[in-house]
């Protein structure tokens, strides 16, 4: 079975490179219509960014169609407009591939709240902007499929990397909400940690590494991930050829009564409370008080 996109548009944002233009590359060649969003040249994010165009060229010359769009995520304004754009020149939008991203890495004693901001805004808020200014769209269409782009660190944490961290697991959050939400209207929305040589992390990996970690090696998740048959709510993880899954995970717990419902009390039973037995995978934030319940009336 060949896993196509024809008569789908969809965006990509920060595709002028990296990882983002593996993605829109792959995904013209199966059929889709692109947009390729990246930084623009002027300061107010307008016009186009040559890295963009230079994607675009890429795409027509092997006979797919894309158009570029120089709007930065981090302006509401500008993602609703290149979302009008899009409809303008091919009637809807079906996937969003939110992807743009920047670093400003530091130890948290020495980052400068400007920086927390700023790497928070782009990630976490430009997402937020990107997937606002489609949703009414796949709504109406009864269709859309939306990726958000978390990371290693967001997931487990890096040295250096707090605002990073912060903005990636935010993402995964965002996406749990909106994949309740856009259930009923055939809204699918994932998330995925890459781990791929880029100019992000071109100064992390060695040589040969870089190499494997080629970009083109992630894109196979992302596609699955927007395709028609995409699964919802999931959290994957690729890199290099592998594919792994992670998991938000809750323990059944201990019930603490009388005079165990104590900090000693925690302290005492800690090792029961994170026992990893039985342990689930919530599909909401309500069957937390569900587990509780049932523990209550087990204990
Ligand atoms: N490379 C990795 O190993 C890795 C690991 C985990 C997560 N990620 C995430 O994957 C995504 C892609 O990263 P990459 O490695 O390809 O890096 P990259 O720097 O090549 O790509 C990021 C792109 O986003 C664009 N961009 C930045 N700010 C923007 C804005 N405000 N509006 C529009 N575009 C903007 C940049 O111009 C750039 O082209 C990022 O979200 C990154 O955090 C990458």
């Amino acid at each position: 079975m060949t896993i196509r996109f024809d008569d789908r548009v969809a965006i990509v944002t920060g595709a002028g490179g990296g990882l983002g233009r593996a993605y829109a590359i792959e995904l013209a060649k199966r059929g889709a219509k692109v947009v390729i969003n990246d930084l623009g040249g002027a300061r107010d994010g307008t016009g186009h960014s040559d890295a963009a165009l230079a994607v675009v060229e890429e795409i027509e010359a092997a006979g797919g169609e894309a158009m570029s769009n120089g709007g930065s995520v981090t302006e509401y304004e500008q993602m609703a407009e290149m979302v009008a754009k899009a409809k303008e020149r091919w009637g809807g939008v079906h996937i969003l591939i939110n992807n743009a991203g920047v670093l400003r890495d530091k130890s948290f004693a020495k980052m400068e709240p400007a920086d927390f901001e700023f790497v928070v805004r782009v990630h976490l808020i430009g997402s937020a902007n990107c997937t606002k200014a489609v949703w009414e769209t796949m709504r109406e269409q009864a269709y859309g499929r939306v990726l958000m782009t978390a990371s290693s660190t967001g997931l487990y944490g890096n040295f250096g990397q707090a605002n990073y961290g912060a903005a990636k697991l935010g993402l995964a959050g965002l996406a749990k909400t909106l994949h309740l939400e856009g259930a009923k209207y055939n809204i699918r929305v994932n998330t995925l940690a890459p781990t791929a040589g880029t100019r992000m992390t071109e100064d992390l990996f060695p040589e040969e590494a870089f190499k494997a970690f080629a970009p083109e090696k992630v894109a196979p998740a992302a596609l699955f991930l927007v395709s028609e048959d995409a699964p919802s709510n999931a959290i994957i993880g690729a890199g290099a050829g592998v594919f792994q899954a992670a998991y938000v995970t809750l323990t059944p717990g201990v019930a603490l009564k009388g005079d165990a419902c104590t900090p000693e009390g925690v302290a005492a039973h800690w090792s029961a409370i994170t026992d990893r037995t039985d342990e689930i995978v919530p599909q909401s934030g309500a069957e937390q008080a569900m587990l509780i319940m049932k523990t209550l009336q087990a204990g």
